[in-house]
């Protein structure tokens, strides 16, 4: 019998009893979904996928994604990427430290990430967390003043390009001409209302946002650091420790995240510290809302 429960810590919900080997009833599709959304992330445990069977259920999520930087792509899965310290691309703390930051996955690109998951394959014996922000929670904590403020504003994004603290590491860098270009700059709310579940969330405010409309440079560095401050308190984030077979699943549209920072040990990778996370990506909504009467409702 499936089980969900929240994980008493800020947000999230741990799934136990369902085997993502087997196809997974529209009954219990739609309790994955909604609570995702109620929980803003999903900690599936216990799975023993294979690769195919991983993107099977991804796939009904919504239509899966390649990402934009395209040496982080599986070859034999191009929309699959392998996260953490098992890979050649990984020796480069460019890039094995490239989400020990603040950010949306998908800000950047004009049709929003919507979910993204995470399956463990390999986890360290200490550390290897990813840390998820509920955002819904951070923008229902703010001054009703600044509520109605923002509510009105958008802001431009390209990757990357935001300002970031002392402390956080940079973005997985753009290394070509075509993967800068592949990366247009967009416009986003800041505030951003949920397609399919209705509540508001603070959208995006790290990493990719670099202009606030109507606002000049030095407001936009001033409020985007406030909100970003704001956000990442630790009385709205959830530190997700991994065990082998764990599925994160996170709501883009209601979260931030980052993973915590790996050492230089974890350059080399042994028994003791190896981490491989297997990473999808989709955007639009999941099959199970879109094939629902809900759908009438969708306004992306
Ligand atoms: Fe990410």
């Amino acid at each position: 019998m499936m089980i969900i429960e929240p994980t008493g810590s800020a947000c999230g919900a741990v799934v136990k009893g369902i085997d993502l080997n087997n196809q997974v009833s529209n009954s219990k599709m739609g309790k994955l979904v909604w609570a995702l959304y109620e929980h803003r992330c999903l900690v599936i445990k216990n799975q023993k996928l294979t690769k195919e069977s991983y993107y099977k259920f991804a796939s009904e999520w919504g239509e899966l994604i390649k990402h934009v930087l395209d040496y982080l792509r599986m070859p034999d899965y191009p929309e699959m990427m392998a996260i953490g310290n098992t890979e050649e691309k990984d020796k480069d703390d460019a890039v094995r430290n490239g989400a020990a930051v603040w950010h949306t996955d998908g800000s950047y690109i004009e049709d929003p990430t919507t979910v993204t998951m995470l399956y463990a394959v390999h986890v360290p014996k200490n550390g290897g967390e990813t840390l998820v922000a509920d955002m819904v929670a951070a923008y229902e904590d703010l001054d009703p003043y600044l509520k109605d403020e923002l509510e009105k504003l958008t802001a431009k994004h390209y990757y990357g390009r935001a300002q970031f603290d002392p402390d956080e590491h940079r973005p997985v860098p753009i290394r070509t001409q075509q993967q800068a270009t592949t990366n247009a700059v967009c416009e986003k709310p800041l505030v951003l209302t949920h397609p399919v579940a209705g509540h508001k969330a603070l959208y995006a405010v790290a990493h990719s946002p670099f202009e606030i409309n109507g606002k000049t440079k030095e407001e936009t560095l001033s409020l985007l650091a406030k909100l970003k401050a704001h956000a990442t308190q630790s009385k709205f984030i959830y530190s997700h420790r991994y065990e082998v077979g764990d599925i994160l699943l996170f709501d883009n549209l209601s979260t931030m995240h980052r993973a915590k920072e790996q050492t230089d040990a974890a350059k080399t990778p042994d028994s003791d510290n190896a981490r491989l996370l297997w990473r999808l990506s989709a955007k639009g909504i999941p099959n199970i809302i879109k094939n629902s009467s809900r759908s009438k409702n969708i306004t992306t």
